[in-house]
């Protein structure tokens, strides 16, 4: 897929309209996209790298304001749905760097508590474009997932029309930069793990 590009100020102009945002996007999904909607890398992250001092420092809202204004979210449940977010350490993103030939990655923790899930959307890419470069373009971006904690019953990623469960620590998945995605985590642990956005070289 690398026939869909949109550099920096298109892409920007482009989210400024959520509607014809996720219109476009739907139809990228629907009528553009081939092949699987993820892939299961067969060589695993080395969790080495990661620095044990997670500090999660940030958190943020799984609903967009539109969502948040409708009666489907107004029960109390909803009220603390948060993810919590860390930075990610410099040994990290210098891993994936080099492991997946990025010339720029942004590589934070995230941390789903049980009972907290994500409704599916797609992503702005509004936390990477605050530090983004200027040679963003969407035939660059490259995202993975690697997981941190033991996958349990009760907790999954879902990709396009696909889910992910049964992973291991250190696993990593791979999937296109405009896949719709949702995740849930229905177990008594808490679910971690690295969203990677990076630039291709
Ligand atoms: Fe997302």
């Amino acid at each position: 897929m690398t026939d869909i590009e949109y550099n920096l100020a298109q892409w920007q102009e482009l989210k400024k309209d959520q509607i014809k945002f996720n219109k476009l996007m739907n139809e990228i999904f629907s009528w553009r996209h081939k092949g699987p909607d993820y892939t299961v890398l067969i060589e695993k992250f080395d969790l080495s790298v990661l620095d044990n001092n997670i500090n999660f420092g940030d958190s943020h809202e799984l609903f967009s304001i539109e969502d948040q204004k409708t009666e489907n979210f107004s029960h109390d449940v909803y009220k603390k749905n948060f993810i919590q977010k860390a930075t990610g350490n410099k040994q990290t993103e210098q891993y994936l760097q080099q492991r997946f030939d990025l010339r720029y990655v942004d590589a934070p923790i995230h941390e789903q508590s049980p009972g907290n899930y994500v409704a599916p959307h797609y992503d702005l890419y509004g936390h990477f474009m605050k530090n983004c470069p200027d040679y963003f373009n969407t035939n660059r971006l490259k995202r993975y997932w690697v997981c941190l904690t033991k996958w349990e019953i009760g907790q999954s990623f879902m990709l396009g029309r696909s889910a992910f469960t049964d992973w291991t620590p250190g696993d990593i998945i791979e999937f296109p930069w405009y896949m719709p995605h949702s995740t849930v985590n229905l177990s008594k642990s808490p679910r971690r793990f690295i969203n990677v956005v990076g630039l291709a070289n």
